[in-house]
């Protein structure tokens, strides 16, 4: 089920659906190295790559806009680290972000931070996108949190309008899982 939130926000009616937690959920599963949970048509995958002490990860969501996954926040997005990408002029941008209150989130640079996320690449097509980077296991950055196998985050996950190629824009699908990495 979706729920409908008109929100007024500096002056401006926002629309957003955000989806019940676990509907249309599955995984993890595991397959060629890559685990698997996918909600509706949003797939997260990832793999820890040892030898380089980074986790990869696969983003595919049903837009023409922004992809996003979040790793542990204390409500919503709030200190959530986030990464976000899109795809525009056939190359994939992606910021490393973190959440600076339930519904906001700024850069880790713009914070004091760092930008730790590595571009792999980038697709889009068919009105889907598709993102793939890799984040150190302990970047050493307060905005990032840090990933050890075999371990349980409460992960974020939501993609932006279609045609919403930025870092800033709301949502138009957002859930929430638990999963062991
Ligand atoms: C500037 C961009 C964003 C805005 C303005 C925004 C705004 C909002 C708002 C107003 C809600 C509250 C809806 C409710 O009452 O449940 C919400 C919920 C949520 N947002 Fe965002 N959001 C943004 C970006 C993101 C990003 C990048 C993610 C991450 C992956 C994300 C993940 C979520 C999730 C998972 C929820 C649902 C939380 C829950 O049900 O507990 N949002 N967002």
């Amino acid at each position: 089920m979706f729920r409908a939130i008109p929100m007024t926000s500096a002056g401006l009616l926002l629309a957003l659906a955000v989806a019940g937690c676990g509907e249309d959920a599955t995984g993890p599963t595991e397959e060629g190295g890559w685990k698997q949970y996918s909600a509706g048509d949003y797939i997260l995958e990832w793999q820890f790559e040892d030898s380089l002490s980074t986790l990869r990860i696969r983003l595919t969501a049903p837009t023409t806009g922004w992809v996003a996954v979040g790793f542990d926040p204390v409500s919503a997005m709030d200190e959530a680290d986030l990464l976000i990408g899109y795809v525009a002029g056939g190359s994939a941008q992606l910021r490393d972000d973190y959440g600076t209150g339930q519904v906001t989130h700024a850069s880790d640079v713009s914070l004091g931070g760092t930008d730790d996320v590595e571009t792999i690449s980038g697709s889009e097509s068919a009105g889907e996108t598709v993102v793939e980077f890799r984040v150190p296991l302990d970047s050493g950055d307060d905005y990032d949190k840090v990933y050890t196998e075999g371990t349980t985050y409460d992960v974020i996950f939501a993609y932006g309008q279609d045609g919403a190629d930025d870092f800033t824009s709301v949502h138009s699908w957002a859930e929430t899982a638990s999963l062991e990495l």
